[in-house]
């Protein structure tokens, strides 16, 4: 392994799905992405193009139908949970145990002691902002809050890869805003390699390094474009000039793709019919 080399590599990653009446559907087509140590990159494009499919054969989780996925130029055959942490869209938290023990149950699975563990989750709560809630129940916290713990938890295992799979798009616009700028202050303390599937422009160009826009079903990359603004990145930056172009940018090459994607739906559906 070289420091030079990418965190992520996928090569020609092609994915097809079997649905359950036979058909087969291609989620993703010829996918070739390097994502560095340290980035943080966005993945945009139209609902079905595949971006969750993306996410879970690079992280193990499915395994795409050709092509090739790297992690530190080392193969992804599997789930490697110690390298690669995962954060929902919905909060998957178990509602039966305490927001701490939920922070803690990766590192119980891990071996941890309890001591250890305990300490890690109190650190973890204390940088998303919630050391004071350690002992309350999931159901007791707002969407927001929990989707906190959930990031939490994932920073727990220490990962140095963290897929994010639409984290806040269940909440409202205000708090998403300031989640995202939590979440850029706590990585940027902690150096992960982050793709973050999103569809929300703005999130992402606030946050991200570069933004990869992919095309509608079968899912290309499309284009990429870098957000070159420094970091920290105050609230300021979203009404800066960068930020606009870049935003009205990834506005038109979406339209485009959900365009197409609109109109290939109805294709379909008129030979159903
Ligand atoms: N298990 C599966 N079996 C069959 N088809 C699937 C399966 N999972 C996903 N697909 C299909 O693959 C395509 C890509 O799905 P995927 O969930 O990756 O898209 P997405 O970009 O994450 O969409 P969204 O923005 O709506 O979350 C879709 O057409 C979907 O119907
Ligand atoms: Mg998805």
């Amino acid at each position: 392994m070289t420091r030079t080399e990418p965190a992520i590599t996928a090569s020609d990653v092609s994915m097809w799905y079997e649905t359950q009446r036979g058909e087969q559907v291609n989620a993703l087509d010829t996918v070739s992405l390097d994502v560095r140590r340290g980035e943080f990159l966005s993945l945009i494009g139209p609902s079905g193009c595949g971006k969750s499919t993306l996410l879970y054969i690079v992280g193990g989780l499915r395994r795409q139908s050709s092509g090739q996925v790297s992690l530190d130029g080392q193969r992804v055959t599997g789930p490697m949970p110690t390298k690669v942490g995962f954060v929902f869209q919905d909060y998957t938290l178990f509602p039966w145990r305490t927001i701490i023990a939920n922070v803690e149950v990766g590192l119980g699975f891990r071996g941890v002691g309890r001591r250890e563990r305990r300490e890690i989750a109190t650190e973890k709560l204390e940088l998303v902002g919630l050391r004071g809630f350690a002992d309350a129940y999931p159901g007791e916290l707002s969407g927001g809050m929990q989707q906190r713990v959930a990031v939490a938890r994932a920073l727990a295992m220490d990962p140095e890869i963290l897929l994010m799979d639409e984290p806040f798009g269940a909440l409202d616009e205000q708090t998403r805003t300031v989640l995202g700028e939590e979440l850029a202050r706590i990585l940027e303390k902690t150096g992960k390699t982050i793709v973050f599937v999103t569809h929300s422009l703005s999130e992402a160009v606030f946050l991200s390094d570069r933004v990869v826009v992919m095309s509608a079903r079968p899912g290309r990359v499309k284009e990429i474009l870098a957000v070159d603004a420094a970091r920290p990145r105050e609230s300021g930056f979203a009404t800066a000039p960068e930020f606009t172009q870049t935003r009205n940018r990834l506005f038109e090459l979406l339209h485009e793709e959900v365009r197409a994607a609109a109109l290939a739906e109805m294709q379909s559906g008129g030979l159903d019919a």
